[in-house]
């Protein structure tokens, strides 16, 4: 059985009976309508943690006014018999009041990370995300935190801001979960048609085919242009970015000589897609 908390008061206090007994915690944030790739990452927890909470949480605040806030997929008796299946010992499901009072205030931004590929058309998306993990690290106290690699940028936004702030929970990326045709999974594919599913499935594979060219020496600039084509003719709309960064710092890279990531965002059956594919530099 999990059990259900929705106060920070009573999840602190699950938290720290088990640091008395010596067990170590993992933290899973998410938003719930919960799949296989969510389930990656508390397995993840599970490799250095005995203890599992999972948080459920639908954070306004990262959702922009044009975004799907309202309509983001919610399903919280699927979601607990799910976690319950999973032997997940805790559930933090906090009520909106309960993450932000109503004299809340605080913001926390990462700029660094944030000036490029999906930051431009989500507009302190970032933000909300940073300040709401904050909120979950310090009331879960957990000794890890797990997030996958789907939402790159968001990984490496939260790793910066926890050596950035002293927070002393360890952050676990988890490589991205696929489905059996490599469409990365995401609980918003569940908006996507047939015939647009199938289109969705080209995303990764073209993201493959370019990072195995990259890595075997052609240029960027040439194969991001390349990539930009193929992603309009096969998946059948211009990407919102596609984009070669540095791995750790997601600056443009021109240049491949250290551990990159390509990135894209694209929008199939008005769905906003988002994937990655790590690049290494060519051997010398
Ligand atoms: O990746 C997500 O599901 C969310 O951005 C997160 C990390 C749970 C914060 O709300």
């Amino acid at each position: 059985m999990t059990e259900v908390v929705r106060t920070a008061t009573d999840l602190r206090a699950r938290v720290d009976a088990w640091h008395r007994r010596n067990e170590k915690v993992a933290l899973v944030p998410t938003m719930g309508y919960l799949h296989n790739a969510h389930i990656a990452l508390i397995e993840a927890g599970r490799q250095s943690c005995s203890k599992s909470v999972v948080s459920i949480f639908v954070n306004p605040k990262q959702f922009g006014p044009d975004d799907d806030f309202e309509r983001y997929p919610r399903d919280e008796q699927n979601d607990l018999s799910i976690l319950a299946a999973h032997q997940v010992d805790l559930a933090f499901l906090p009520p909106v009041g309960e993450i932000y009072p109503s004299n809340f205030s605080t913001t926390i931004d990462v700029p660094s990370l944030t000036q490029n590929l999906c930051a431009i058309a989500r507009p302190g998306h970032y933000s909300g995300v940073a300040t709401v993990c904050a909120k979950f690290f310090n009331q879960c106290l957990p000794d890890v935190a797990v997030f996958g690699e789907k939402d790159y940028q968001q990984l490496q936004v939260i790793r910066r801001m926890v050596k950035d702030l002293d927070i002393p929970i360890e952050i676990c990326g988890v490589p991205t979960v696929r489905e059996a045709d490599g469409l990365a999974i995401s609980s918003r594919n569940v908006y996507l048609n047939e015939e647009g599913r199938a289109r969705a499935a080209q995303i990764n594979v073209i993201l493959a085919t370019t990072a195995a060219r990259l890595t075997a020496g052609h240029m960027p600039p040439k194969e991001l242009a390349k990539a930009h084509t193929q992603l309009i003719e096969k998946v059948g709309a211009p990407p919102e970015y596609i984009e070669l960064c540095n791995a750790e710092t997601l600056a443009p890279v021109e240049k491949l000589t250290a551990p990159a990531r390509l990135l894209t965002a694209i929008t199939v059956n008005k769905t906003r897609l988002i994937d990655n594919w790590p690049v290494m530099p060519p051997a010398i």
